[in-house]
């Protein structure tokens, strides 16, 4: 402990965790890979129970599939401080984003126990299942499933092109998605959820400052448009006549970027994959779908920009005489985080001496579902040119250490609060 009676991290310790983990990854593909339900990340879940474990935390899977590390406090009786995050990646993703929450949160209870801090709460470091973006446009598994948000109607979901179910594929990778549905927490039964994560975004690299107290985090409208138009001779079909369900499908593209770039504040829209058929250099393509997504942390600006990018998708494609069916999938609501909990956050870092400023998340988080059990605040500390979701993503050790020494300290001042 330092003289001012702050907890001082280890960075070597973290770094080591780190690369043994990241290390679990698709070898065919690029950057680090740890896809839900794939086997890299069925493998890396027993190395972070070893890791919670050897850091002396009492370790279980619960019915969402969560990985839960315990480190007793004085009081068992008193609703827990919760911190933690996920390991699972998207494809050809980065070292960093989840396993600095998930692997902070640990190397936290080895600085209580180190220091000879004992919590009167217990702490409880959590590996949430599958936080990323699926192919069945639900993300957040786990924490969503405890905060009692996950929907038979979210199990049911295909990935899109008619495959498996979500609650067939939970239930081939262990987890039961009937115990899933009914295993949520009650509102109130956490004392404090606090989540260290890479900003991945460009905001704090650019005002230099090393800690950033999240104050909202963006709501996600997921999008789902199939495009129905008609087959035809490429050679041959004149172009006023065809029905070209790919054309339409471009311009919707083309449609959801314009919406991000006109929005008013923090608001952006990408379209992220694109398929159609048959298929072939001579065919005028019949089918196409696009998955999108719009965010903000602007409620209002969200639903306008469901409704305008739908009207205008319609109105394109009816132009071309392609039909379309567009699924709006939620994949949840802008969500504020706590003021004290910010409060205490920001309080943490300037009795560390680390800069810090208020800044929005534009990712989605499991914090987002955490609120709904307790009060929730997040720490984003620097990712390296704003990147992240890609193999480039960067953080330094300096960074991951100041991030966890703002964490350590925010969890020992919310266990004194009332
Ligand atoms: C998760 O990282 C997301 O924001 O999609
Ligand atoms: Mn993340
Ligand atoms: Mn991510």
């Amino acid at each position: 402990m330092s003289p001012s009676g702050t907890v001082r991290a280890e960075p070597d310790r973290i770094t080591s965790d780190l690369a043994a983990l990241a290390g679990v990854t698709e070898d065919a593909a690029p950057g680090w890979t740890r896809r839900l339900f794939s086997e890299p990340y069925r493998s890396a879940r027993p190395q972070v129970r070893s890791i919670m474990a050897a850091a002396g935390l009492e370790t279980h899977i619960d019915p969402a599939g969560n990985v839960i590390g315990r480190l007793p406090g004085r009081d068992p009786s008193l609703a827990p401080l919760m911190t933690g995050s996920h390991t699972d990646t998207v494809y050809g993703g980065g070292k960093f984003d989840g396993l600095v929450g998930v692997l902070g949160g640990v190397e936290v209870a080895r600085l209580l126990t180190e220091n000879g801090i004992r919590l009167q709460r217990d702490l409880l470091v959590v590996d949430f299942l599958g936080e990323e973006a699926n192919p069945f446009g639900v993300s957040c598994l786990g924490s969503r499933a405890i905060s009692g948000k996950l929907t038979a109607e979210q199990l049911d979901r295909t990935d899109g092109t008619g495959g498996e179910r979500l609650g067939e594929a939970m239930a081939s990778f262990g987890v039961d998605p009937a115990s899933a549905l009914d295993c949520a927490w009650a509102p109130g039964s956490v004392h404090a959820y606090v989540e260290l994560h890479v900003e991945q975004g460009p905001l704090l690299e650019r005002s230099g400052n090393r800690i950033g107290v999240v104050t909202a985090i963006a709501g996600i409208e997921r999008l789902l448009a199939r495009f129905a138009g008609r087959s035809d001779h490429a050679g041959t079909m004149p172009m006023n006549d065809r029905r070209d369900a790919l054309v339409a499908a471009s311009e919707a593209v083309l449609t959801i970027e314009r919406e991000g770039c006109g929005a008013p504040i923090h608001g952006v829209s990408t379209t992220g994959r694109i398929e159609s058929s048959p298929g072939a250099f001579n065919l005028v393509p019949d089918q196409a779908t696009i998955w999108a997504e719009v965010r903000s942390i602007d409620e209002r600006w969200l639903s306008g920009s469901r409704r305008r990018i739908a009207d205008r998708i319609a109105e394109q494609a009816q132009a071309r005489g392609v039909q379309t069916a567009l699924e709006w999938l939620n994949d949840q609501p802008p969500v504020r985080t706590t003021p004290d909990v910010q409060d205490v956050i920001s309080s943490s870092a300037r009795d560390l001496g680390y800069s810090w400023e208020a800044v929005p998340s534009g990712a989605g988080h499991d914090a987002a579902h955490m609120v709904h059990l307790g009060p929730m605040g997040m720490i984003f500390i620097p990712s390296a040119g704003g990147r992240s979701h890609v193999p480039e993503e960067f953080t330094s050790e300096s960074d991951i250490a100041a991030g966890v020494e703002v964490l350590a300290q925010s969890l020992i001042s919310l266990d004194r609060s009332a």
